[in-house]
């Protein structure tokens, strides 16, 4: 544990002082915070959203604004805490005008996330939404991956990592349930499958 505590402040410190990221001279002029993540370091699920939105960046907190109420409302109605979940992002620092990150500060801040699943081990990880779900499927299963959240969102998807096996169920990115209540059925549903994983105690 001492060692897992150790490797993610080594991962803060170098992603605060993270000079060659695009985002980073807006974070100084912002005087904003970049958000690594948070939970359970023994966790079983690791959620992978996209980036921080402004109340992230405020707090340095991920989902902690209007996307992180809904993730609360939907971990809570699969009976999973929040604390037992480790919660993170793609991209660590919040793109101006919570526009879409670019394929550049993808791949600047993409190296951490993976770090970060090492330190982990999670046994299911869910990416929330299409970039998250794009660069670990690209990342871990298959270069060529085409598909879209909407064909794989609730779907487990067996891969190798280097500590073992782990499951991939990508997730709709629960900021589309925000004015969109069948969107957010659809999610609880999705949900429903990290529940009955757990319930069976990781024997999918
Ligand atoms: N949206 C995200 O993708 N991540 C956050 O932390 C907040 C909103």
């Amino acid at each position: 544990m001492e060692e897992k505590v150790e490797k993610m402040k080594a991962i803060t410190e170098e992603v605060v002082n993270l000079t060659a990221s695009p985002l980073y001279n807006e974070r100084i002029k912002n005087e904003v915070h970049p958000v690594v993540g948070e939970g359970s370091y023994e966790a079983d699920i690791m959620m992978v959203g996209e980036a921080p939105g402004k109340n992230e960046s405020l707090t340095g907190r991920p989902f902690c604004g209007s996307a992180g109420k809904i993730l609360d409302e939907l971990l809570k109605h699969v009976d999973i805490e929040r604390e037992d979940v480790y919660i993170t992002n793609i991209v660590k620092d919040r793109p101006p005008m919570n526009r879409d990150p670019s394929a550049d500060e993808i791949n600047i801040y993409a190296p951490f996330l993976d770090r970060q699943i090492d330190i982990i081990k999670p046994r299911i990880l869910a990416p929330l939404g299409r970039h998250a779900m794009r660069y670990i499927f690209y990342r871990y299963v298959d270069e060529s991956f085409k598909m879209t959240i909407s064909e794989v969102r609730g779907r487990k998807f067996k891969a190798k990592f280097s500590y073992g096996e782990v499951f991939i169920v990508p997730l709709y990115h629960p900021a589309v349930a925000i004015y969109n209540s069948s969107r957010k059925d659809e999610l609880k549903k999705d949900f429903e499958v990290l529940r009955s994983m757990i319930k069976e105690k990781l024997s999918y």
